[in-house]
């Protein structure tokens, strides 16, 4: 059992892994699943392509098969999101192409009230922006992802107010939640997480209620590890903010056997224990999620020529990160 009220949680794409299933008779994954975490994440379903296929068209099928199985196995869920410049539906980036900041905020606040509204109260954590700021290595540098946002591009002029407009809308439609911003890279204090700790503290400044800062733990043994997560968490917990670990996995590059080195799985081990410890060390840190649980289901193959990035095999037998995930506690 995970101390005070930290939530180990995992990704999970309700739409592919548990529509269509007897709830009576449950894969062997759904087994884990209910068996192994207290919080559930849906990997997709609840994103703008999936839930909102059509301006006037909404698709709930595959969150409300996820609200469902957490709702019969007691687990919570972290909703995931609300903003994001990527799998928006086609309809919207056309529409975009003409939307004063007027009709983009209409769009946003209704697709925003409907789908916050829906499951207000059994949501108790919100990524409602994900990834707006870019990477050192992007063009332009570290700053606002303005153009490739549909949303803040209509909206360019001050894309921060429509930021905490966001929030406030989902605060009102789910008062209880706590709401995060959340991004990858962000684990450590560098360039992007300096970045957001000044657009919370605007956030804040503006009395938007921002409740969390979330780092996606999606890490790479192709690169160190950046040892100051502890401490970056300390500065958004030292802003009254809650941090939490969101997306976490560590792949890696494999040989041509496909098979990783008996190294590379202790240092993998390593990895998820350190992020796991910086959570621990920080009171203010309510849940650890990884970004699914089993490889057969990860999405770094599909997305990078890495993989072995979760904690459990294809065939669900249990890597040394288990045991210092889901043992250790
Ligand atoms: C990924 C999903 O895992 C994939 O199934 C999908 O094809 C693309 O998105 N950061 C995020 C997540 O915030 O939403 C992304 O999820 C992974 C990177």
């Amino acid at each position: 059992e995970a101390p005070r009220d930290l939530q180990i949680g995992s990704a999970v794409w309700g739409q592919r892994d548990l529509l269509g299933h007897d709830p009576q008779d449950p894969t062997a994954f759904q087994q884990i699943l209910a068996a192994e975490f207290g919080s559930l994440t849906p990997e997709n379903d609840m994103k703008w392509a999936e839930i909102h296929p059509e301006p006037d068209v909404y698709d709930f099928a595959g969150a409300d098969a996820l609200m469902a199985f957490a709702q019969a196995h007691g687990q919570e869920v972290r909703g995931h999101t609300l903003l994001w410049h990527s799998q928006n539906p086609g309809w919207v980036t056309e529409a975009a192409a003409t939307w004063t900041c007027d009709e983009a905020r209409d769009v946003l606040e209704d697709h925003v009230r409907t789908v916050v509204g829906r499951y207000a109260g059994d949501i108790y954590e919100w990524d409602v922006a994900n990834e707006l700021v870019q990477d050192e290595w992007d063009a332009g540098g570290v700053r606002l992802r303005t153009e490739a946002n549909p949303f803040l591009a209509a909206c360019s002029d001050d894309p921060v107010a429509l930021i905490g407009d966001v929030f406030r809308w989902t605060h009102e439609e789910d008062p209880e939640s706590v709401l995060f911003l959340n991004d990858y890279n962000a684990e450590g204090v560098n360039a992007k997480t300096d970045a957001y700790y000044a657009l919370a503290q605007e956030l804040l400044a503006d009395g938007v209620p921002l409740h969390g800062f979330g780092a996606q733990g999606h890490l790479s043994l192709q690169y160190g590890f950046d040892e100051s997560i502890q401490e970056n968490f300390e500065r958004f917990a030292d802003l009254g903010l809650k941090v939490a670990v969101t997306e976490a996995d560590v792949r890696m590059p494999l040989g041509e056997d496909g098979e990783p080195t008996a190294e590379q799985i202790a240092l993998q081990a390593e990895r998820y224990d350190k992020m796991l410890q910086a959570c621990l060390e920080v009171a203010a840190c309510t849940s650890f999620t990884v970004w699914g649980f089993d490889d057969g289901r990860s999405w770094v193959p599909d997305v990078f020529p890495e993989g072995y990035a979760t904690i459990m095999t294809e065939a669900y037998e249990k890597k040394p990160a288990y045991d210092v995930l889901l043992e250790s506690l």
